[in-house]
């Protein structure tokens, strides 16, 4: 028994092992309206405001749907500033999980990053990682530090079926670890690495990188955020795994690991965030900057209620049922698309489905911004919001150059438990519709271009009339439809 369910017709097809009880009404306004919307909003799907928005793909952040025991939970919070029997009940179940007795409340995932850089990364120090995510490399910038990433080829290779492509180069952290002896505060790992994809690393690589750090006496640091989806691979992909239960899978990555922190807004279906370690030294380093930044011991800039949903939704995730849905719907679409002809990254990984904006739109080069046009034109295309993660999302050199992102991706992240199967196919027809209509797509350039973190409130506009072209080409084939 696989917990699949098999079709009579033949059809292969995820399939809610939840129903819905609360709705949000959508709408869906005329391409007309999108294309005013868009360029109202800088061509940056950021911006855009959400009346007129019909399928929101830009984040799973925040945006998961909570579940009824969840919602139940909020209600018997014991709100107070300190001393919270909510914030007990959180750290007995992360202790159950996670094993690690210190934990750390943040208000979200960055503000761990924070704390972390702060309390550990000083002038000069290298911090070695799989892939950054943009917060995380900003964090440690900010601290005097730098980067190091060591992925494998099969990382960036968008055509690659490696099923791991988020695993850490372990004969290159062991040369960096040597090389750079005394000037590594910590090894960072992050689970269904964000911006290649939310690709994988398997429970074998982790457990190599773990020895490694170890010989080194060097902390090694999961970034935990996505590590549902992670879980969901080790359990499905990888052989060794077949047999373990999710919470047996999460307790083997933890004890390989001297610190886990994650984003509560992605892990657990809640919102805030948490540091967690077994280290009592790591623990007093980072704990007097949680007042400091964050607010008292016992809340951390989370809300109480949050608290308490965050309890229920990290044992929630110990299900399978539960973390099953994202990765699946994701492959579904991913295949739909790819069935199509469509360039997206397969096999899919979790957080979202990826276009490969290079393929997509090849004729539009990345100093023109590939993923951020192929973005804008989605949206006109379907009233979809994705977030463009490639060449606009990285920040320019200190010299002013662009610094070219490795992939071009458009992520369409799919919150868990949010959309069904009837928004997927529609999402699907129009991205379809967009890929036979590829050639009208032109690129981006900058109106205003904020110097931090630039895609957050940045403005572009259109390189010439191509977006009126998209809709008037949308107009003629769709008649008065939407
Ligand atoms: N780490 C990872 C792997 C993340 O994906 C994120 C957020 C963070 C840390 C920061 O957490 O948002 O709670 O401060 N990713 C969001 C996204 C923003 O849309 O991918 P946060």
């Amino acid at each position: 028994m696989n917990g699949q369910v098999k079709f009579f017709g033949g059809e292969v097809f995820p399939l809610e092992m939840h129903k819905v009880r609360i709705v949000q009404k959508l709408t869906l306004v005329p391409v007309e309206d999108r294309l005013a919307a868009l360029r109202e909003a800088g061509c940056n799907t950021f911006l855009l405001k959400n009346d007129k928005v019909f399928l929101d793909m830009l984040t799973d952040s925040g945006v998961n749907a909570m579940s009824d025991r969840q919602l139940a939970a909020m209600m018997t919070a014991d709100d107070s500033y300190a001393g919270s029997m909510s914030f007990e009940r959180l750290k007995a179940v992360v202790e159950d999980i996670f094993g690690k007795p210190f934990l750390l409340p943040v208000h979200q995932g960055r503000a761990a990053e924070n704390i972390l850089a702060s309390a550990l990364v000083g002038r000069g120090n290298v911090v070695p990682m799989n892939y950054h995510f943009t917060t995380t490399r900003a964090h440690i910038e900010r601290n005097g530090g730098r980067v190091e990433e060591l992925f494998l080829p099969e990382a960036l290779n968008l055509d690659s079926a490696d099923p791991f492509k988020g695993n850490m180069d372990t004969k290159g952290l062991e040369a960096l670890l040597k090389r750079e002896a005394g000037n590594v505060p910590f090894v960072r790992v992050e689970a269904g690495t964000n911006l290649i994809g939310g690709q994988p690393w398997s429970l074998e690589n982790l457990s190599e990188t773990a020895e490694i750090c170890r010989r080194h006496k060097v902390p090694l640091v999961l970034d935990a955020s996505l590590l549902a989806d992670n879980l969901y691979f080790i359990k499905t992909r990888e052989v060794a795994q077949r047999d373990a239960s999710i919470r047996e899978i999460t307790r083997r990555i933890a004890d390989l690991c001297d610190i886990v922190y994650f984003s509560a807004r992605k892990l657990g279906c809640a919102r805030g965030g948490a540091i967690l370690t077994g280290d009592r030294a790591l623990f007093e380093r980072m704990q007097p900057l949680i007042p400091l930044f964050e607010g008292f011991l016992t809340y951390g800039g989370m809300s109480v209620r949050e608290i308490e949903a965050l309890a229920v939704g990290l044992e929630e995730t110990m299900d399978f049922d539960m973390i099953r849905h994202g990765p699946e719907f994701i492959g579904f679409m991913a295949d739909a698309l790819h069935e199509r002809g469509i360039p997206v990254v397969r096999p899919a990984g979790g957080l979202g489905c990826h276009l490969n904006a290079r393929e997509f739109l090849p004729h539009v080069p990345q100093e023109r911004y590939t993923a951020g046009a192929l973005a804008a034109a989605v949206f006109l295309a379907g009233g979809i919001r994705g977030m463009e993660r490639g060449t606009l999302s990285e920040e320019r050199r200190e010299d002013g150059s662009e610094r070219l992102a490795d992939v071009e991706l458009l992520r369409l992240a799919l919150p868990r438990r949010v959309f069904t199967m009837s928004q997927l196919k529609y999402a699907v027809d129009r991205i379809h519709w967009l890929f036979e209509n590829r050639e009208l797509v032109g690129g981006l350039k900058w109106v205003e271009e904020p110097k931090l973190l630039r895609f957050f409130s940045g403005r572009l506009e259109p390189l010439g009339d191509w977006q009126e072209r998209l809709c008037a080409k949308f107009r003629a084939d769709f008649g008065d439809s939407l």
